[in-house]
Order: C-alpha cells, then sequence, then structure tokens
C-alpha cells in the first residue's frame, strides 16, 4: 500500500520534471540545507537557553517568545522541500533504512511537543523562576537536543545507502 503510493508519487509529471532536472533537484537539496541550518539554529538556542547555557542577560522565556513563529515557518519551509526530495525518489526512500529512522524520531518529536509544550515551552518563566531549570525543564530541552541530532544524523546517512535493483522511475 504505502510502496504502492511511493511509485504512483514518484511518477507524477512534476516529480519525474524534478528529478531529471541537473540543477532543480541538487537546489532543492541546498535549500532544505539552509533551511535546516535556521531552523535548527533556532531549536538549539531555544533550548540551550531553557538548560541555562546561554548567557544570563539573555532569559529563556524571551528567547521562546520571540523564536516561536520563526520555528514554526523554519519547520515548515525545511519540511516542504523535504517532502519535495522525498517525492522525487520516493520508492527508493521507502527502502532506505535511515529515512526511515528519520520519520520515526519525526513521530518521537510530536509526542514530545505533545508532552512538554504545555508544560514547559509554553511557561517557561514559571518553571525557572531564578533562572535555574528545574528537572522537567531540563530533560525536556536535552531529549529534544538529542532527538533534532538524531534526525540530522539519519538525513545525512540517507545518501549513504545504495538504491536497489529494479525501481519502477518512468
Ligand atoms: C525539518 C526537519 C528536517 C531536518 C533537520 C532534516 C535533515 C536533513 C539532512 C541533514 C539531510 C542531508 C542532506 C545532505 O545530504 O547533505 C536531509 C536530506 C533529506 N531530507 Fe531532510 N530533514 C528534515 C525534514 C525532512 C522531511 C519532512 C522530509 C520528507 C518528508 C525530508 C526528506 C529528506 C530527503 C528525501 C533528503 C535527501 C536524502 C538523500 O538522498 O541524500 N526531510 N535532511
Amino acid at each position: 500500500m504505502l510502496l504502492t503510493l511511493s511509485v504512483w508519487i514518484q511518477n507524477l509529471s512534476f516529480f519525474v520534471y524534478l528529478r531529471s532536472s541537473a540543477y532543480l533537484y541538487p537546489v532543492i537539496l541546498a535549500l532544505h540545507l539552509s533551511a535546516i541550518s535556521l531552523f535548527g539554529g533556532m531549536v538549539v538556542f531555544t533550548d540551550l537557553s531553557l538548560l541555562g547555557w546561554t548567557p544570563r542577560q539573555i532569559s529563556a522565556p524571551a528567547v521562546i517568545d520571540s523564536l516561536r513563529v520563526p520555528k514554526r515557518v523554519g519547520f515548515l519551509v525545511a519540511a516542504t522541500l523535504g517532502f519535495l526530495l522525498f517525492s522525487c525518489k520516493a520508492e527508493q526512500y521507502y527502502y532506505n533504512v535511515y529515512f526511515r529512522a528519520k520519520l520515526l524520531l519525526f513521530a518521537f518529536v510530536a509526542v514530545h511537543a505533545l508532552v512538554f509544550r504545555n508544560r514547559v515551552y509554553n511557561r517557561p518563566g514559571e518553571l525557572m523562576p531564578a533562572g535555574a531549570p528545574n528537572a522537567q525543564v531540563r530533560f525536556a530541552a536535552l531529549l529534544s537536543l538529542l532527538l533534532w541530532a538524531g534526525i540530522l544524523t539519519a538525513g545525512r546517512a540517507i545518501g549513504y545507502v545504495l538504491a536497489p535493483r529494479g525501481l519502477h522511475f518512468l
């Protein structure tokens, strides 16, 4: 079912065109990486501020408030470009163990958001009154850093797996 869907997506004329373009595919990959570096920087900065590892003048609530919208935009751009990359060779990525690991880690990120958004990220001021994070805040921030590092690593590793033979590219 998922495999059939992957073959169908990659053979839509738009993705056939993207895949065979000498410039567009690499440009999308470069933009995916650029969006990730901007978005990743904001995630890291947010989590470091929650851990109290940023300069004292920079308060975690201020960082979280000011980065909330740009972080969402950055994620949306990176994810959209990632989806375009995926759709060009969906069948190949379907078999790729690192692509599967990356998707699994995204599911964990979603669970992390469900658990900690209201408990930590929406009320850091209450949880670290003197600027010192409690155990829950530290755990949420460290776990977030770990999950995003895993996604970056899995994303990079995707390209090291050889494509299987007999793929159904048009
Ligand atoms: C926003 C969070 C994301 C991060 C941090 C991330 C991370 C990465 C990284 C580090 C690479 C390696 C680029 C390189 O080869 O140098 C990559 C490539 C890729 N990503 Fe993402 N990605 C994200 C979102 C997505 C999404 C949502 C999808 C698909 C639904 C996706 C699909 C891909 C694909 C297909 C590649 C190309 C792999 C290859 O053929 O080498 N990414 N990503």
